[in-house]
């Protein structure tokens, strides 16, 4: 299996929960020529030195993955845009509440461009990180003229299930309902 875009962006949207973060917001905008990807966080940031580590492709903290040598997310974020026409940005602060703003754009008609992957099961993945955080995902897509858009809560999609109090997706029923919801909501863009 090819790394895919959506890869990136599930492991983007995961540094936001492992920093920390009770609320994320994410947006996912397509067209047919880009695809745009900002995810907000209110973790606990990266003061200016930690962000030059972070997107040094030979650093990473050691302790979340030990073993291993390399960062993935920020490095490989970085290189895919740059080597491809797109673009990224990171806005991060480490004091009070403001976190990190994460944002990267790809060109899909550039033949670089890593295929997008599997939008659906990226928005499946990312709701069903463990641990207590709200997540806001916007999805906005644009095709033949015509503009479509879904918000998709993850307090909702809890409280829906009955997992208000549990705070997170726990059982493998509810993982499979959670996922054929977003599948009908997906299919009338792209079924
Ligand atoms: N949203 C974020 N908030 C705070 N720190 C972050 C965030 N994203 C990345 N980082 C920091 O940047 C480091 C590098 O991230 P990444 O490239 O995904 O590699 P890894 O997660 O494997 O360490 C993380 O270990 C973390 O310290
Ligand atoms: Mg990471």
């Amino acid at each position: 299996m090819h790394y895919t875009l959506c890869d990136l962006f599930s492991d983007l949207t995961q540094n936001a929960v492992e920093a920390g973060a009770d609320h994320i917001a994410v947006a996912l905008e397509e067209t047919d020529r880009s695809i745009t990807l900002t995810i907000r966080d209110n973790g606990r940031g990266m003061s200016p030195d930690q962000l030059a580590q972070a997107t040094d492709p030979f650093w990473t903290d050691g302790i979340k993955h030990p073993g291993r040598k390399v960062g993935l997310g920020l490095p490989f974020l970085i290189q895919t845009a740059e080597s491809t026409g797109g673009s990224w940005n990171i806005e991060s602060k480490h004091t009070g509440t403001t976190g990190t703003t994460v944002t990267a754009c790809f060109d899909l008609a550039n033949i670089d461009t890593p295929p997008v992957g599997d939008v659906t099961g990226f928005f499946r993945h990312v709701l069903t990180f463990e641990g207590t955080y709200e997540m806001e995902i916007v999805f906005s897509a644009e095709r033949g003229g015509k503009r479509w858009s879904e918000t998709i809560r993850r307090s909702e999609l809890l409280d829906a299930l009955g997992l208000g109090e549990a705070g997170s997706f726990t059982d493998a029923g509810s993982l499979a309902l959670l996922g054929r919801y977003l599948e009908s909501l997906m299919e009338e863009y792209y079924g």
